[in-house]
């Protein structure tokens, strides 16, 4: 029988990035014994590549702002599919977490009379991003993490969790292996909180870094939870797209924020060729107008680049494809113009946007002050994930919770930028504070040993076959969803997809790796595979099932979007014969009240 070595905690925290240390900081604010599990080293993560800001309601820049404006932006966004509650608290309650940050030591940019500085971004109608130049995300997450190590939480950095335990249906803890040298963990836990991110690695183009391969929602759907919303994958409008070795890497929405403008290989802004019916009132229809709105003019409306991320992807998508695009199939994004309208433009953008200025110009040997950048867009981000409780987090597994990109609910069809850094520190310290609460109500839950040696005989698998190398069935899953479940979709395309992912999955199952389990990374790709093979196939079989076009799903073949059919939720759960359930379920009730704030904001 393999060893292990044994961790007892009340509540296990998995993933290190804003939620997970939002949540464990909360938790052990509520007097209980707290471990966090991270794949990664401490303070990497995906929380970083949230740069231009934090969505809060503070009104520091412009006062009209309040808390029903952001609820509206935030369902408007999410073309109504949002969780009305979730949406509600998070507007509420941001601002406040916002300046517990700042009191626990977080440094934002100020306004001229020193309250926090707010940005505009798309989709939100006045400039609501609280941030630190272009590094709001490295911030909140220096910030957080030191304000947990000085709470005395425990850390295990780079460990992977390969499956959660459960004990008569309720949740007992986890099981996994530290990457380095490749001993076997088991945690011990009361409850569970899932804090692992997102996807992107199931494709070939993202801004996420090796960690996002879906962790969170694979666990969750094997212990027999439910996954809401993962058709609905976002892929932000502009990540860079040369040099190759680059390709996927983020470029800010705050460099549309500050004035930057699109253009395709003619010099045309194209944003202006398609504004969206219902956000006609709300756009510009001129440069002059769209420059005023940048530089805090009230009575201009927003510049076209600020339109929801979707829209914006696949207007680049269709310059691209008509043959409009730049040399290397992306189009122009252009800041460095502003120096027509202001003096010193290049210290004004080094000042507002300094990583963009130093990615570009180490990555790439391009001077973003002086000429245009080329973007494309880049798989970020996953609205879809485990359903939650929207008040406590909770999963329909007792004891399982889940916060920040890994649950679903508040950002419906397609999330506004920077609300998934208000969304993290919002749902995180309430998944913390009432994990905390159920561990302190439930008892220590049993764990059975002969699981967990079945368990550590499965991940020692690769090393007693010989077949095929893991890279090469993590590459072709990642082609595959590139080409057949990307921005633009089909049902012939997504059926190609099931064939293929299938074949990939008996392939998985025949992967050999080398060597032993020291420093191993062809086991972790190995051990990754699962995962990300079950999100993609919950992912297409969940975007076949939604027949229309909307938020960030778009079917060719259905480019329209559907009310009579598409107002619901697609859940996706495990029945009891392990197959996979893909439902319909209809959205929960809007109260008149909130319906009337909806009304009251068109
Ligand atoms: O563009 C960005 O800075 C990303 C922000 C976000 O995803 O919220």
């Amino acid at each position: 029988m393999p060893e292990y070595q044994t961790h007892d905690y009340d509540v296990l925290v998995i993933g290190a990035g804003g939620a997970g240390l939002r949540a464990a900081i909360e938790a052990s604010a509520n007097g209980v014994r707290v471990g966090v599990v991270t794949k990664s080293l401490l303070g990497k993560a995906h929380t970083v590549m949230a740069e231009g800001g934090i969505a809060a309601v503070m009104a520091n820049v412009d006062e009209r702002d309040n808390w029903k404006v952001h609820f509206a932006d935030t369902m408007r966004g999410g073309q109504y599919l949002n969780n009305w509650r979730m949406a509600e608290l998070h507007a509420k309650e941001a601002p406040d977490r916002v300046r517990e940050l700042e009191a626990w030591g977080a440094l934002f940019d100020r306004t001229q009379d020193g309250r926090i500085l707010q940005r505009n971004f798309g989709g939100h109608r006045y400039p609501r991003l609280a941030h630190v130049g272009d590094r709001t995300g490295l911030e909140m997450i220096r910030t957080l993490q030191d304000h947990g190590i000085h709470r005395g939480i425990e850390v295990h950095m780079e460990s992977t969790v390969l499956s959660l335990l459960k004990d008569d249906g309720r949740i007992s803890g986890a099981f996994g292996y530290e990457r380095e040298r490749g001993r076997f963990l088991l945690f011990r836990a009361r409850a569970v909180v899932l804090a692992t991110g997102g996807i992107g690695r199931a494709y070939k183009i993202t801004s996420n870094s090796w960690e996002y391969t879906g962790d969170g929602h694979a666990l969750a759907y094997d212990a027999g939870a439910s996954l809401m919303d993962m058709e609905f994958v976002q892929f932000h409008p502009t990540g860079m797209v040369w040099p190759p070795s680059v390709r996927g890497i983020l470029v800010t929405e705050g460099v549309r924020g500050e004035g930057g403008v699109l253009k395709n290989n003619q010099g045309r802004r194209f944003m202006f060729d398609d504004i969206p019916e219902n956000y006609r009132s709300q756009t510009a229809d001129n440069e002059d107008e769209g420059w005023r709105y940048t530089q805090g003019d009230r009575n201009a409306r927003r510049p076209p680049e600020l339109l929801t991320r979707d829209h914006v992807a696949r207007c680049i998508v269709r310059e691209v494809r008509e043959g409009r695009g730049s040399a290397h199939d992306g189009v122009f994004l252009d800041i460095a113009w502003i120096k027509d309208r202001i003096p010193n433009s290049a210290a004004h953008i080094k000042r507002k946007l300094p990583s963009m200025y130093h990615q570009f110009k180490q990555l790439a040997d391009i001077d973003i002050t002086e000429e245009p950048m080329e973007v494309g867009p880049t798989t970020h981000y996953m609205m879809g994930g485990v359903r939650v409780d929207p008040d406590t987090q909770m999963s329909d597994v007792p004891g399982l919770f889940a916060a920040g990109e890994c649950a679903a609910g508040l950002h419906g069809a397609n999330r506004l930028g920077g609300n998934s850094l208000s969304d993290l520190l919002v749902f995180g310290k309430r998944a913390g504070e009432y994990a905390a609460e159920f561990a302190k109500e439930n008892g220590t839950p049993a764990v059975d040993s002969d699981e967990i040696s079945a368990k550590a005989q499965q991940a020692l698998a690769p090393f007693e076959r010989t077949g095929e190398n893991p890279y090469q069935v993590q590459h072709d899953l990642q082609e595959t969803m590139q080409k057949l479940v990307g921005i633009v979709r089909s049902e012939e395309e997504m059926q190609q997809a099931l064939i293929t992912l299938r074949e990939l999955e008996h392939r998985a199952t025949k992967v050999a790796v080398p060597g032993n389990r020291e420093y191993n990374s062809a086991w972790h790709t190995a051990l990754d595979l699962r995962n990300l093979l079950t999100v993609s196939q919950i992912i297409t079989r969940a975007a076949i099932l939604r027949k229309e076009s909307r938020g960030a799903h778009f079917r060719e073949d259905y480019p329209w979007k559907d009310d009579a059919t598409g107002r619901c939720n697609i859940l996706v759960r495990r029945n009891a014969a392990g197959e996979m359930q893909v439902m319909q379920e209809p959205l929960p009730e809007l109260p008149s009240e909130l319906k009337q704030i909806i009304e009251d904001m068109k």
